[in-house]
């Protein structure tokens, strides 16, 4: 297992792991050439969670090259299962930090960014252990192709906010605006994990998809 250089405070294993751990063997470290070799188009995916939601868009998407990580072994390795099971070329999960992974990656080389319900972090003083934060995106944002996209879901109203704020400051452009656009709706719905646990306890869902148009 690869243990990440940067802080994290969320759980690292679930009770999956036993039964997956065997594949840990298939992890893999990122290098420069392993993102040279995969083609456009790119989506990456942070904090890929129990792992389905990724496996199943790589399945259905076969045109699209997926790349995601999460601190969670069992999610990364769920999607490695899933990956082999299926026989995905366009799948390819890191266990580790989206921080230990980015500097290995070229500017400007993914068509699309998503981040789903990430690590709320609702206290005060927890605040700054948001994943989605300024340095994150200032350097998402370099790595992000022209015309490229940001999808941000969230239950946490602050954090929605605060995510618009930043998508702002750094030029992003919102695109399709309705007065639905910030729902849940069908259109919105993601189908993960985390997306049924909010709507099982009734929460408010925020969602946004922004374009980097420089
Ligand atoms: C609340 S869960 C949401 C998971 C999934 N996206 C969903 O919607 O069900 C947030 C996930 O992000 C992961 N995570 C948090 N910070 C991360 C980081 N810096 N790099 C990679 N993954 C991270 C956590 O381990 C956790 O699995």
């Amino acid at each position: 297992m690869f243990e990440s250089k940067n802080k994290y405070y969320g759980r690292k294993k679930g009770k999956s792991f036993i039964r997956l751990e065997h594949l840990q063997s298939r992890l893999k470290l990122p290098t420069k050439s392993i993102f040279d070799k995969i083609h456009s188009p790119r989506v990456l995916e942070i904090g890929i969670g129990d792992g389905e939601k990724i496996s199943e868009d790589a399945k259905k998407q076969n045109n699209i090259n997926f790349i995601g990580c999460d601190i969670f072994a069992d999610g990364v390795l769920r999607a490695i299962r899933n990956s082999l099971d299926n026989n995905l070329k366009n799948l390819l999960v890191f266990h580790l930090n989206i921080q230990d992974i980015l500097p290995f990656v070229p500017d400007n080389y993914f068509q699309g960014i998503r981040v789903y319900f990430p690590d709320p972090w609702p206290k005060a003083r927890h605040k700054k252990r948001r994943t989605f934060n300024y340095e994150l995106v200032e350097t998402l944002t370099n790595k992000l192709e022209k015309n490229g996209f940001i999808h941000f879901a969230t239950d946490n109203s602050d954090y929605f906010l605060k995510a618009l704020i930043l998508m702002k400051q750094f030029n992003y452009q919102l695109t399709n605006i309705t007065p639905d656009s910030w729902k849940y709706n069908e259109f919105n719905a993601l189908n993960t994990k985390f997306e049924k646990k909010a709507l099982d306890k009734n929460h408010k869902l925020f969602y946004f998809s922004v374009r980097k148009n420089y």
